[in-house]
């Protein structure tokens, strides 16, 4: 179909670029994705992409697909994403998340292709002093990951100040959920998997005990409080960036604004699966900051961002039935 638009996603086999992609579809446009599958997965992408196995660093491979398609706009998922190991290999960090995001941007710039949407995090924040946290507050990350991110924004926000390219960062709190249509299922499905919902409903399936990591931070039970948004809704603003179009730079948070606590996160997963799950209290994790809430008002009032999946008791049940479809 000559009038569709095409979109580059950069690690659209991930848990997230999955989903967007699948919605990007729905919403008429023609996808190509391009993943080196170092942690993305073949049977995540969904029917209708086209698909590129590469890295971002590849420069040729880049080109010809520039060339060939014409993208009109880039969103670029393509990292690691790993806070522990950031910390034990920063190189390969920086290397991929900026290196080989800067070739990205480079291809576009030489290609006159303008727009990109990049993931950023909440890890750019570190530990935010005020809360919840908006898009104003100190860029203080406390792992070379969140370095990354930063770094990565700086980079655009000064390519953009040149006029090279309009850009949209959406800084992500915690995302959770799964994506479930009638012929398919998308979800977390990370190795090794270090995220609270999706290792608490595998203690839940397979009876293995889980580990609280501190439960003596000052809050009301003791345990850190994140703030949980859908991938699916996650997904629906890079959809709204794309559609609202960019000016210059922007950037927005994106979360559901309510915090819950681990034990509260916990005790829902127990509800929703009906299994009472074994738990002990483990030490703080290093890195770890104790409230981490995100103000969404920005998202909601310019791109008319509305979560509609994002209270915690969908999140869980979204991933209790993916990993009852995907998992024996
Ligand atoms: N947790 C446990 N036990 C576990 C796993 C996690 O108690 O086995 C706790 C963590 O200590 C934390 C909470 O659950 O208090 C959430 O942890 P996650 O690992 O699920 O998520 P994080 O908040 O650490 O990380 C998320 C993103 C990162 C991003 C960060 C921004 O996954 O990519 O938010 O601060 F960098």
């Amino acid at each position: 179909m000559k009038n569709k638009k095409y979109i580059l996603v950069s690690g659209g086999a991930g848990y997230i670029g999955s989903v967007t992609s699948k919605l990007l579809l729905e919403n008429n446009n023609q996808v190509v994705i391009i993943d080196n599958l170092s942690s993305g997965r073949i049977s995540a992408i969904p029917k209708g992409a086209i698909f590129i196995k590469g890295n971002i660093g590849d420069k040729n491979l880049l080109f010809k697909a520039f060339n060939h398609y014409k993208f009109d706009c880039v969103i670029h998922f393509a990292a690691h994403i790993r806070v522990e190991e950031s910390m034990q290999d920063p190189k390969k960090y920086f290397e991929n998340n900026v290196l080989s995001g800067l070739n990205l941007l480079q291809t576009m710039i030489s290609t006159n292709c303008r727009k990109i949407v990049f993931s950023s995090s909440a890890a750019v924040y570190g530990t935010p002093q005020k809360l919840p946290v908006s898009e104003d507050a100190p860029l203080n990350p406390v792992n070379p990951y969140g370095q990354t991110k930063k770094l990565f924004e700086l980079i655009l926000q000064e390519f953009a100040q040149a006029g090279l390219l309009d850009y949209i960062a959406l800084r992500y709190f915690n995302v959770a959920g799964a994506y479930i249509t009638s012929d398919d299922a998308w979800g977390e499905n990370h190795t090794p998997e270090t995220h609270l919902i999706p290792l608490l409903l595998h203690s839940a399936q397979n009876k293995n005990k889980f580990v609280i990591y501190g439960d003596d931070y000052s809050t009301l039970d003791g345990t850190c409080i994140r703030d949980y948004v859908h991938v699916y809704d996650l997904a629906q603003a890079h959809i709204l960036a794309m559609k609202r179009g960019f000016k210059e730079g922007q950037v927005y948070n994106v979360g559901n604004g309510r915090g819950y606590s681990n034990k509260e996160v916990l005790q829902t997963a127990q509800n929703i699966s009906g299994i009472r799950i074994p738990y002990k209290i483990g030490p703080r994790r290093a890195g770890d900051c104790p409230v981490l809430v995100a103000s969404s008002k920005k998202i909601k009032r310019e791109l008319g961002f509305k979560p509609i999946k994002s209270d915690l008791k969908t999140i869980i049940q979204d991933v209790w039935n993916y990993h009852s479809l995907t998992q024996k």
